[in-house]
């Protein structure tokens, strides 16, 4: 059943290429330039016309919609909120007769998710679902929706859905884009291009495993960590750290990396690795002088780069490469390394990876 993997997150992991290609298959068809969400339908010209998009979800998935939050603001104009389905609900929120909701969730059961999206549609609001599991309560409660056809998902730890999720909220975006006139048809056609060739480059950033293996033997007993990443790589380091806290049992915490001045940086001593998400994208100047704040005040750092990298890779103690993409899909790259290093630490420190204590697969209580 784990075909012939050690654990279910291992082979969750490892099995991304195909995941995220199942996920666009039938959808993406890049020479035909087509990108069709079968599922999204009768309800399609609401989600076109719609004046702000709400994104619900809880742990991973909310890392999700914060990754899809820069995709709709960027590539369709339309703003957007995120929000952890467990505050919401519980916050008499505002609610008008059509506004526009996409409930993230793997399981499709998650407790406060599901009421979130009720409270939404008894005010008049249509909920899209991005779930995995077919038939599950919260496709069958919300009003179209697209699958992530990732297949079951069974160690606790979110790994493949997360990638599947990013996957289909940007072929939501890339397609809404192109509808709204936001982005032009060779936009479009780039965008589907470089989501195309994803599950070829993620098999790439898994080839890193063994390197990955080793950082994990120096960093094992670490108490903590900070993960620093900027623009949409920030909802990346804030899922890095969550696959940590949650399997490793290792503190972590994720931050914008420009507001580790404001704060966090106190905490940085010789004892403090940094895993900073370091890719050349518009903020790369930006982060490699974070690297410098953090390397001056003997923190270890350890560097998400691209592939043929120098700068920030000569000023972090380890570095770790991910092939070249463009920004836009970058974040499905970048939480692969950090999805090995948690597997990683969390064996060589004894824990049971696919069934961390104190948590469930699908959290059906509030
Ligand atoms: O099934 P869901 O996507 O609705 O689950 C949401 C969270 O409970 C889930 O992502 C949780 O945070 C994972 N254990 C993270 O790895």
């Amino acid at each position: 059943e784990k075909g012939g993997y050690d654990h279910f997150m291992q082979k969750e992991v490892f099995e991304q290429p195909e995941s995220i290609a199942n996920c666009m298959r039938g959808r993406l068809v890049l020479e035909k330039g087509e990108l069709v969400l079968g599922g999204i339908n009768e309800y399609s010209q609401s989600l076109i016309h719609a004046k702000k998009i709400t994104l619900l979800g809880c742990g991973t998935s909310w890392h999700a919609g914060l990754v899809a939050e820069y995709l709709f603001e960027d590539i369709c104009r339309i703003p957007v909120e995120v929000e952890y389905a467990s505050e919401f609900r519980y916050r008499n929120p505002i609610i008008n007769e059509g506004d526009v909701f996409i409930a993230i969730s793997q399981s499709g059961e998650t407790a406060d998710t599901l009421a979130a999206i009720e409270l939404a549609k008894s005010k008049g609001a249509i909920v899209f679902g991005v779930v995995n599991v077919v038939g599950s309560s919260i496709a069958r409660e919300t009003h179209e929706g697209a699958y992530l056809h990732a297949g079951p998902e069974i160690g606790v730890a979110s790994t493949k859905a997360f990638t599947a999720q990013v996957t289909v909220l940007s072929m939501i975006a890339i397609k809404m884009g192109l509808l709204r006139g936001t982005i032009s048809q060779s936009q479009f056609q780039l965008l589907i291009s470089e989501l195309n060739q994803i599950p070829k480059k993620v098999a790439t950033a898994l080839k890193n495993n063994d390197q990955i293996e080793a950082l994990a033997e120096i960093y094992k007993d670490a108490q903590n960590f900070l993960y620093l990443g900027r623009g949409n790589n920030f909802p990346v380091a804030l899922e890095g750290a969550l696959k940590l806290k949650e399997i490793s049992y290792i503190h972590a915490e994720g931050y914008p990396a420009a507001e580790m001045k404001h704060g966090p940086i106190a905490l940085i001593d010789e004892d403090m690795p940094v895993v900073f998400i370091a890719t050349q994208d518009d903020s790369y100047e930006k982060i490699v002088s974070n690297i410098q704040e953090v390397k001056s005040r003997k923190g270890k750092v350890i560097a998400i780069v691209t592939e043929g990298d120098i700068l920030a890779s000569s000023m972090a103690d380890y570095s770790i490469e991910i092939p070249k993409s463009h920004y836009v899909v970058t974040p499905l790259l970048s939480v692969i390394p950090l999805q090995l290093l948690s597997y990683h630490i969390a064996l060589k420190r004894g824990c049971n990876v696919d069934q961390p204590r104190n948590l469930a697969k699908s959290v059906t209580v509030e």
